[in-house]
């Protein structure tokens, strides 16, 4: 079965998993933490390269203030409960997206993760947490907007490379798999760049339900798909010139 190097989730419908048992949308949010845990240990024991996960977007600060802090509470407690285990088990842990914006709590458990695990081989773990595709772009464009401007690199040899090594998940091949829970069709500001070929895949279970089991379907329905790439189907013909 041909597996995903790289898998990009959006976690959703966390909210609506809590309403739907009478619980505040946070038990919603907590619950989604043993997901994840299953998620994560599910891509090592698969030896899946690298993991994505869309935890918090630049647009969900629009929440109501007592959710956001409930997040991200639950975002510092899972760094104190999880990093020893995540380390043990060889993963990489790296945060994506505005850390400027997080508490300087989370952002110093968040620092101390990255340092304890950056020497690690395992699986490649990111979380995007106050991260949006368009931010990342433009953060992007900065960086060689500055790069011009001071001699280092010329506007016209400015190459697709050079945006993707700009970008927060440079050095990661692009997901080969993506995965939406909670039954909305859409990619709410993930990884705009990086999702430009990458399956696309919906499932209407909401997060906390999504148990190593959902992950197996869409790893069956991703092995089944056939990627083109802009080619012709089937397996090309000998003289033709590979680009
Ligand atoms: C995803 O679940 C988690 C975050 C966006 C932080 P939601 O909180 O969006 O849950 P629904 O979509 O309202 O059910
Ligand atoms: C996307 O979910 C962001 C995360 C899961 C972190 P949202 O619930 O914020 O997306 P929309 O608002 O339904 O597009
Ligand atoms: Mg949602």
């Amino acid at each position: 079965m041909s597996l995903p190097r790289h898998i990009a989730i959006i976690m959703d419908g966390n909210g609506r998993w809590a309403a739907a048992r009478g619980l505040p949308r946070h038990a919603g949010h907590s619950a989604g933490i043993e997901a994840v845990r299953a998620c994560v240990e599910r891509c090592v024991e698969r030896r899946i390269e690298a993991l994505t996960l869309f935890a918090f977007s630049s647009e969900n600060w629009r929440r109501p203030g007592e959710e956001v802090a409930r997040l991200m509470g639950l975002f510092v407690d899972a760094l104190d409960r999880e990093v020893a285990e995540l380390h043990a088990n060889r993963v990489r842990l790296r945060f994506i997206g505005e850390r400027g914006r997080l508490a300087v709590r989370l952002q110093s458990r968040i620092a101390a993760a990255e340092g304890k695990t950056a020497g690690n081989d395992g699986l490649a773990l990111q979380i995007a947490v106050s991260y949006g595709g368009r931010w990342d772009i433009v953060r992007a464009a900065q960086r060689l907007a500055a790069q011009c401007a001071e001699g280092v690199l010329q506007p016209r040899e400015l190459t697709e490379s050079h945006v993707a090594a700009a970008l927060e998940l440079a050095g990661l091949p692009d997901p080969d798999l993506f995965i939406r829970t909670g039954g909305e069709r859409r990619i709410s500001n993930f990884l705009l760049w990086n999702l430009a070929y990458t399956e696309l895949y919906f499932t209407d279970l909401n997060w906390p339900d999504f148990d190593v089991a959902a992950l197996e379907e869409a790893l069956e329905c991703y092995a089944r798909r056939e990627r083109r790439f802009g080619r012709v189907a089937g397996p090309a013909p000998r003289s033709t010139v590979r680009a």
